[in-house]
């Protein structure tokens, strides 16, 4: 069966981000750097805040010009730096109309409950829940006067789905859609959505880290888990719902859990697997 990858998909109708600020964690990189760049081609002014340096600014010169997209150093798990992010983009463009909280850490993989520390818990939530925390607090400081905006959140299918991840992850990309409830109804008042984007396993460099394989392997494991065939998930599948929900199209939607997973989470199979093998089918 042939494959349709990201480059199938229809090339932008009309520019759906004019005029609009966006600051986006973990932009250096995956689902980050391919909504950087959709949002860049649909109009929007785009900072990256992230934590590699010389990726960060080497993603923003692939992108556009200075005036489009820009690279500032921060560590989402240190409230001042994302205080200072989001000064950034508030300082050169006038204002912050989309906050993409997408950051994350995958930790460590944890063996049992019984024999876990807390410390890789602790790092995970660090980054994963305060720096989501963080990025919602400044965001909502620089939008509640323009009583609008929209904060979108990378959660995790695993929101959906139990057993696929360590302890510390699944806690924390939970932990991430609880905030984006809660904040729905506190930040609605002033007329700004929040939403969560939901996404399965997807070969990133996080993938390849956690399982430890290669590119080609990545893309083999997980096309034949998948449970919809004939397409290979992309960050750019991400990034048009990253755009969906950060423009306008999506003016009353809030509180919404986007999971982005070809139906995964709908189906278990195993049943189906057992009785296959047994049946030699
Ligand atoms: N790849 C997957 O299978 C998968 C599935 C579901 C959800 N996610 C989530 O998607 C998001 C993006 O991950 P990705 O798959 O594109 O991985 P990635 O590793 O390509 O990108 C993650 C980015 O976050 C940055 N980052 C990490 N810690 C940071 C910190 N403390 N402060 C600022 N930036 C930091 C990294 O430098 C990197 O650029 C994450 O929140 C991840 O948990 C990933």
């Amino acid at each position: 069966m042939s494959m349709a990858k990201s480059s199938s998909l229809l090339a932008p109708i009309a520019k759906r981000l004019e005029g609009k600020v966006a600051v986006i964690t973990g932009g250096a990189s995956g689902m980050g750097a391919a909504t950087a760049k959709l949002f860049v081609q649909h109009g929007a002014k785009v900072v990256i805040a992230d934590v590699q340096n010389e990726l960060g600014h080497s993603v923003c010169k692939e992108i556009g010009s200075d005036e489009s997209i820009s690279f500032v150093r921060c560590d989402v798990s240190n409230e001042q730096d994302v205080q200072h992010a989001v000064e950034t983009a508030v300082a050169k463009h006038g204002k912050l109309d989309i906050m993409f909280s997408n950051a994350g850490t995958e930790g460590s993989i944890e063996s049992t409950i019984a024999a876990s520390d807390g410390q890789n818990l602790r790092r995970v939530l660090d980054v994963n829940l305060f720096g989501a925390f963080h990025c919602a607090k400044y965001a909502a400081r620089a939008m509640i006067p323009a009583k609008r905006g929209s904060i979108v959140f990378t959660s995790s299918s695993v929101s959906d789905i139990a057993g696929l991840t360590p302890h510390a992850y699944t806690a924390s990309k939970y932990a991430v859609l609880g905030l984006t409830k809660n904040l729905c109804v506190e930040l609605g008042q002033h007329g700004i959505r929040v939403n969560c984007i939901a996404p399965h396993a997807m070969n990133t460099g996080m993938f390849r880290r956690t399982m430890g394989v290669s590119n080609e392997k990545a893309d083999e494991l997980l096309c034949e888990a998948a449970n919809l065939k004939g397409v290979v998930f992309e960050a750019e599948h991400v990034a048009e719902a990253a755009l969906y929900l950060g423009s306008d199209q999506s003016m009353y939607v809030s509180g919404l859990n986007m999971v982005i997973d070809g139906g995964y989470s709908t189906t278990n199979p195993s049943l189906a697997q057992v009785v296959r093998n047994s049946l030699q089918l």
